[in-house]
């Protein structure tokens, strides 16, 4: 049995430890990423005279070989292939002969790994941003069209105050702004290559770690090979921002479960976006929205895994470093299936918007208009809170309506119980980012202008990032 280190061994490696160690169940994804390294480093090799022009061209086209065999599913792993850069340089090197057999000069799987995970992150992070632009702009039309519909807004769940459904869809879909933001900014430092840091330590021949950076897209090299090959920080950065993205489908999730309730009875899911009760044929449950707040749990272990994983580690490349790559694989994977589950339960779902105003008409959801109103005609803030607070008891205790005790008032009076009328309320939140028609119109261009520019930061689809 061959080894990648066969000349030093006189034996070949146990079962238990190809059992324990073997990391090729997951990271043959990285298998484009991997034949895109390699291509860039047989480039420098040739550059650098170690590989003639011929010998290149022979590595290149065994790479084209391979990427066929993987595409189609010719491709023949073996036992010894712990890893996908171990099956990949084995096949070329069968393909290509003695020049195949050069492909590894100067690079170690260290610094090679470090780099495929890298070209992986960088595109998918744009995936993951590109989905979470289409939810946000699910968010958008939603909103839009909800037009002047209005529910309850609420602190510790209780009613509050009255706000346009258009208000309360795009709070979710700012948080989700930032989620971008802070994908395209950990997508900005991981754009580093390691290429060239070799084992740990760079090479004595002369590779040129700033050309295959350029080659590879990369915005710059490595400054420190042993950092280089031992920085895993872009995969907890990642982790954390798909985390947080996950937290905030989680709280969607959380919403729309307790707004598909009898009890709320705020929306009803489309068919294809609910689950029934394989005993209790009434039921439809919202499993999307459950499963993006249970999720979220999952990633957050991720997280942590990768953190954990790090903390000990002394320089530079230890094995450990190879439990980067399932935590990144699962999060990406579960917030892409996530994004694109959430965005189709948003696009269907239909709001009861007669239940939402209902709900939100309640006349104590105006006090505080009235207290704003004797503010307004001079009475100082909390003297107005405890004057409305009073009428508001002395309703509820004698079961007077409350428009009733306003309009006998001699500070508030007919114009005063007017604000208490269904629908009122909401119009009265005007100020900058509010509530209200008026400034949600200004909120909603500024939002759409904002998923413009970020499409634009995201970069078109395909270009390789
Ligand atoms: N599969 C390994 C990883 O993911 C590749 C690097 C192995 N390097 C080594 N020195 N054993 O980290």
């Amino acid at each position: 049995m061959s080894t990648l280190w066969h000349g030093r061994f006189e034996e070949g490696p146990s079962d238990e430890l190809l059992a324990f160690t073997v990391s090729l169940g997951f990271d043959r994804r990285l298998a484009a990423d991997d034949l895109a390294g390699s291509r860039a480093h047989v480039r420098g090799l040739a550059r650098a005279g170690i590989l003639s022009d011929e010998e290149a061209e022979v590595v290149l086209a065994a790479l084209d070989r391979v990427e066929e065999e993987l595409r189609t599913g010719v491709f023949q792993f073996e036992p010894t292939d712990e890893d996908i850069h171990t099956a990949i340089e084995r096949r070329v090197t069968a393909l290509a002969g003695e020049a195949g057999a050069k492909l590894h000069t100067g690079r170690s799987r260290n610094d090679q790994v470090a780099t495929d995970l890298r070209l992986w992150a960088r595109r998918e992070l744009t995936g993951v941003a590109r989905r979470v632009l289409a939810l946000q702009r699910t968010l958008l039309e939603r909103a839009r069209e909800a037009g002047p519909a209005y529910l309850p807004g609420y602190t510790h769940l209780q009613r509050a105050q009255p706000v346009l459904l258009a208000h309360h869809l795009l709070a979710h879909g700012w948080a989700l702004a930032r989620d971008v933001d802070r994908l395209l900014d950990c997508r900005r430092r991981l754009d580093v290559s390691p290429l060239g840091a070799g084992a740990l330590a760079g090479s004595s021949l002369p590779l040129d770690p700033d050309a295959t950076a350029a080659d590879l897209g990369f915005a710059a090299r490595f400054e420190n090979s042993l950092d280089a090959v031992s920085d895993r920080d872009f995969v907890a950065e990642a982790l954390f921002a798909l985390s947080l993205l996950a937290v905030h489908l989680s709280r969607m999730g959380e919403e729309v479960i307790l707004w598909s309730t009898d009890e709320f009875g705020f929306v009803r899911l489309d068919d294809a976006y609910a689950t029934g009760s394989s005993m209790l044929p009434q039921k439809k449950n919202p499993d999307i929205a459950e499963l993006a707040r249970g999720k979220a749990g999952r990633v957050i272990g991720d997280l942590t895994g990768i953190l954990a994983t790090m903390k000990g580690l002394p320089l530079s490349y230890n094995r450990d470093l190879q439990e980067d790559k399932e935590p990144l694989f699962d999060a990406v994977e579960q917030t892409s299936l996530g994004l694109a589950a959430m965005t189709g339960l948003y696009a269907t779902m239909t709001f009861d918007v007669e239940r939402m105003q209902q709900a939100a008409d309640s006349p104590y959801a105006a006090a505080t208009d009235l207290a704003e109103l004797l503010v307004e005609r001079g009475k100082p803030f909390r003297e107005a809170h405890a004057l409305v607070g009073g009428l508001v008891r002395d309703s509820l205790e004698r079961h007077v309506p409350l428009a009733e005790l306003v309009e006998a008032h001699p500070e508030l009076g007919a114009e005063a119980a007017e604000l208490l009328a269904p629908g009122r309320s909401v119009t009265r939140r005007t100020t900058p980012g509010g509530a209200g028609p008026d400034a949600v119109a200004v909120q909603l261009e500024r939002f759409a202008r904002r998923l413009e520019a970020d499409a634009e930061r995201i970069g078109p689809e395909g270009d390789g990032r």
